[in-house]
């Protein structure tokens, strides 16, 4: 059953009801799920604790409306098409029913591992079907996945290991990505070093490269689901049991991990993928972020196969093995609505049209954008040379702790405005607040986005550490959950996202504290102190600047900052490095000793005229040194 708005007037009236009674539109649209048992409450909430329950008590496992729901009806339907990495080799199309006997056979794998309920397993793999099965097989036998981008360094790794405390590792000998084959086992195995509480490690051979298999601990994919059985019972989950951890940054330290649970987390992300996309019976939907990230999570397994809906996975790389790769792929397989990042967009803008002139590109319907603020350019050039002006763009802001879409136009119904996520999606009541914590009624107007009441998709908690959830989200503002994002809405009530408001950097659509990347840099042995801002970038969104205090020794500032660099890469990944590095003499502290940011923000960005009030630096000089040194 669908629960689609059709119409403008439909949304607007599917909104208002929405918010003046919340728990009946919610119990509508979860009502249409296979529920093993109905819940006793649609919501218990408050955001002091914060503690929110949706479906209270009620008892599902959601590969079943996953697999079970869709498997009579289509179940030769295509549920992934796989894309490769190179463009001749062999595809992989899996239809409803092989997805289920695949996760049913690694479902049987696992629990014959000892893997059960509540068990974390982290999932450490390229882009590959069995990826998704390992999800998926997880959330079947109730362990909770633990998806880690497989571009992070071991030790980045091995922090999330011990976190979650996972046993079980899924992962591959290899990895294809472009041009480059990735060591992603020997990564595994450096992160386990470190650590004694993987027991069990399962393989996926892509490369076919060689690896060192630890006897008793791991295993090849390949040979653990020989002769297992192509059925399997799902384990009864409680609405409100984990469903995964995902790891993402924020403004201190360390990563952490947001937690989202069964039964709210299968309504949202099924209902805003139907709706926003507006997703018809027999549509080629495709989304090219990597399951590492949320986007992965919510928007090409979840809440595409929810919806008995086609998906592709590809392995590859946008510009590999040209820029047309793509557009190559929506024609070949007649893709109907396509959802990247603006970052994608603008390192295919470089190449100019030519790359794209060979394809017809008439299947698309709809185009998608999320992950960062999407620039005025690039949504025109997307809409003229991919959409051919026909195709509405969804500009879609959430976050990893939304769990799915929260602003966005609901496709073809919605009138677009470039650079505008436009209004919220049913059940979702924002505030704008001012610095002093007061809500910014009426339109036109800028400030803190905040929102004021529980969606079903929303973060449950921090894994292991509910007061940082607290702190995080719920203590700017008082009884609303704070975004970390600056928001506009204009004269018609739009919303435009601005940015991060906080110490956090957008980088291709990827976030990153800077504290984490300060860490990491400090971990140089020759480095005293750093400074790290985001500055504007052509490609990226934002890009890296570090400013750092080093002790020179003897070395030249080419080879530290190369130093530097690689150690990053080793300690987070290559995500991470920065993409300038200025060596200085000092950073501009005020007299209680807190850097100011905005100064050196102002200079990576090349205001420099513009600094603002100096004067209560400790030493007023050193602005100027910087200036002097700064990297173009
Ligand atoms: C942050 C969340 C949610 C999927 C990918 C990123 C920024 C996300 C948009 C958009 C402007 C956006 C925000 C947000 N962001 N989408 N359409 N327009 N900004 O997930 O890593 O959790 O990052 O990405 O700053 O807070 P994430």
């Amino acid at each position: 059953m669908s629960d689609r708005i059709h119409s403008l007037s439909g949304y607007f009236h599917e909104y208002q009801k929405s918010v003046a009674d919340p728990e009946n539109f919610w119990a509508r649209i979860a009502d249409s799920f296979h529920w093993k048992k109905r819940w006793d409450k649609v919501l218990d909430w408050n955001f002091d604790g914060p503690d929110v329950k949706w479906f209270v008590n009620g008892k599902l496992n959601i590969t079943e409306n996953i697999l079970e729901r869709h498997l009579f009806i289509m179940g030769d339907k295509p549920a992934i098409i796989w894309e490769p990495n190179e463009p001749g080799d062999p595809n992989r199309i899996l239809t409803y029913k092989e997805l289920y006997e695949e996760v049913c056979r690694f479902s049987n794998v696992l629990v014959e591992k000892g893997v059960g309920k509540g068990d974390k397993v982290i999932i450490y793999m390229p882009m590959v079907p069995e990826a998704a099965i390992a999800m998926l097989a997880c959330a079947r036998i109730g362990a909770v996945h633990s998806v880690v981008f497989a571009g992070f360094s071991s030790s980045a790794l091995a922090d999330r290991i011990e976190d979650c405390k996972a046993k079980v590792v899924l992962t591959s000998d290899g990895n294809y990505r472009g041009k480059k084959k990735i060591a992603v086992k020997s990564v595994v195995d450096e992160a386990l070093e470190s650590t004694d509480l993987v027991e069990t490690m399962i393989v996926f051979q892509r490369t076919g490269q060689e690896v060192n298999m630890k006897a008793g601990r791991d295993f090849w994919w390949h040979e653990a689901i020989e002769g297992q059985s192509t059925s399997h019972v799902a384990e009864e989950m409680d609405s409100e049991d984990e469903l995964f951890i995902l790891y993402t940054s924020g403004s201190t330290g360390k990563p952490k991990g947001v937690v989202h649970t069964c039964g709210g987390y299968m309504v949202y992300s099924k209902f805003t993928f139907e709706n926003v996309f507006q997703y018809t019976p027999g549509d080629v939907y495709w989304c090219t972020a990597d399951v590492g990230w949320i986007t992965g999570h919510s928007y090409i397994v979840y809440g595409p196969l929810l919806t008995g809906a086609t998906t592709i996975m590809f392995e590859g790389v946008p510009t590999y093995p040209n820029p047309g790769r793509f557009w190559e792929i929506v024609d070949k397989y007649k893709v109907n609505q396509f959802y990247t990042a603006p970052t994608a967009i603008r390192a295919l803008q470089v190449h100019g049209t030519e790359p794209i002139a060979p394809y017809k590109l008439d299947s698309l319907k709809v185009l998608g954008s999320v992950g960062e603020p999407i620039n005025e350019e690039a949504w025109h050039w997307y809409h003229t040379h991919i959409g051919k002006t026909k195709c509405p763009i969804v500009d879609t802001w959430w976050q990893t702790e939304t769990g799915g879409i929260m602003v966005s136009p609901l496709a073809g119904i919605t009138p677009t405005k470039p650079a505008f996520a436009t209004l919220p999606l049913p059940g979702v009541q924002l505030a704008i607040m001012d610095p002093d914590g007061k809500e910014l009624k009426g339109n036109s107007v800028e400030g803190n986005l905040c929102i004021k009441f529980p969606w079903p998709g929303m973060i449950r908690t921090t894994y292991g550490d509910h007061e940082r959830c607290k702190q995080t989200y719920f203590s700017a503002y008082k009884g609303m959950y704070f975004t970390g994002d600056g928001v506009k809405r204009d004269h018609d009530g739009y919303y435009r996202i601005l940015g991060r408001v906080d110490d956090v950097i957008n980088v291709s659509g990827h976030r990153m504290g800077t504290a984490e990347v300060e860490n990491a840099i400090n971990e140089h042995p020759l480095v005293v102190e750093s400074a790290v801002v985001g500055y504007p970038h052509k490609v990226k969104g934002q890009g890296i600047y570090a400013y750092v205090i080093c002790d020179m020794s003897n070395r030249t500032e080419a080879n530290l900052t190369n130093e530097i660099k690689a150690s990053v890469t080793n300690i987070i990944g290559p995500i991470a490095k920065p993409d300038k590095i200025q060596i200085v003499p000092g950073l501009p502290k005020t007299r209680s000793g807190k850097i100011m940011r905005r100064i050196l923000r102002k200079v990576a960005e090349g205001s420099m005229d513009n600094l603002g009030d100096t004067s209560t630096l400790l030493d007023p000089d050193v602005v100027d040194k910087i200036i002097a040194g700064r990297k173009e």
